[in-house]
């Protein structure tokens, strides 16, 4: 039976779905394994299973050995893994796309209005057991209707924030290396930052994209404006973001992902004008039980069928068994 090696929890049935199909060594525990552990726990496996917290990397590929055939990233985003150094030793890679795309998206909206419509301030304000009254002036917020939204990075997420944007009356642009097949009009990034009241980050983390939104950028936003992060925390400068909120150079922020995860910029906790999740993009149980499903498909492409993955990020790694 091929060898497997799991580095996460994953929710069910997904564990029996692998069992039933290889020979599996699972990290124990809850906390994800140590660079050591990790080493020393994928050696011998012809296939790894691994999520975002674990970088594979040559030294990585090296310590499984040369029989790993295929790595299985629990994530669309692949910052985590040198494909090239993937692609030299044979190794494909898979990666999670589509089946998360939706929940991100909708996470990106809850966080975006949980923010503009003061619903995480207000939980907040309630169990304090302020006194409060009802009045037309109380705690007003900013509705979507007719505002800007400003998509950097129009790939499948990108896509359906607007989608659902739209849905909420707003008007869409985006900004993208390259013009896309698209009903949005397509802006240079200083121009979208400039005009949009909202913008929302789904752009790669890569070193193009590593401090996108720094302070010069955070200062060529409107002062009603507020960022959203449901891609990747390094995108954005969080230190210049905790100054650029401190100061009103924007109105806030929506964040699901972190600079130095699990820190958050301590600039950032004590301010009403942010919400801040815990990395819950695609937490949801169908999203999640989808993923570990992909996973296990092309772990099962690879190592049972003897094919290539669909979901591959690098074909050419492929080759077939002698
Ligand atoms: C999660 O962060 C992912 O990239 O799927």
């Amino acid at each position: 039976m091929a060898r497997v090696y799991v580095s996460c929890r994953l929710p069910e049935p997904i564990p029996e779905e692998l069992a039933r199909s290889f020979a599996v060594t699972a990290h124990p525990g809850a906390a994800p394994p140590s660079r050591a552990e990790l080493l020393a726990g994928c050696a011998g496996h012809d296939g790894l299973l691994v999520t975002p917290l674990e970088r594979v990397d040559a030294e990585l590929l090296d310590a499984a050995g040369p029989q790993l055939r295929v790595v299985a990233n629990h994530a669309v985003g692949y910052d985590n893994v040198d494909v090239a150094a993937a692609t030299a030793r044979g190794v494909v890679v898979a990666n999670t796309p589509g089946v998360l795309t939706r929940a991100t998206a909708e996470l990106t909206l809850a966080l975006l209005l949980a923010l503009l419509r003061r619903i995480a301030e207000g939980d907040r304000f309630l169990r304090r057991s302020a006194p409060w009254i009802w009045s037309p002036v109380f705690m007003l917020g900013t509705g979507l209707d007719g505002k800007t939204l400003g998509i950097v990075g129009l790939g499948r997420i990108g896509r359906e924030v607007a989608r659902l944007g739209e849905a909420f009356g707003m008007r869409v642009v985006y900004a993208s290396p390259r013009p896309q097949e698209a009903p949005w009009p397509r802006l240079e990034l200083a121009d979208l930052l400039a005009t949009a009241d909202v913008v929302s980050l789904h752009c790669p983390l890569g070193p193009a994209t590593r401090h996108l939104i720094d302070a010069p950028a955070l200062a060529t936003m409107r002062p009603t404006a507020v960022l959203v992060n449901t891609t990747r925390g390094p995108v954005v400068d969080e230190a210049a973001l905790a100054d650029a909120l401190s100061a009103g150079t924007i109105a806030g922020a929506a964040l699901d992902v972190y600079e130095r995860e699990p820190e958050v910029h301590p600039g950032l906790l004590g301010l009403d004008q942010v919400v801040l999740s815990p990395h819950l993009g695609s937490a949801t149980v169908e999203t999640r039980v989808a993923m570990g499903r992909l996973c296990v498909a092309a772990l099962e492409t690879a190592l049972l069928e003897g094919r290539c993955p669909d979901n591959a990020l690098d074909p050419a790694a492929w080759r077939p068994a002698p």
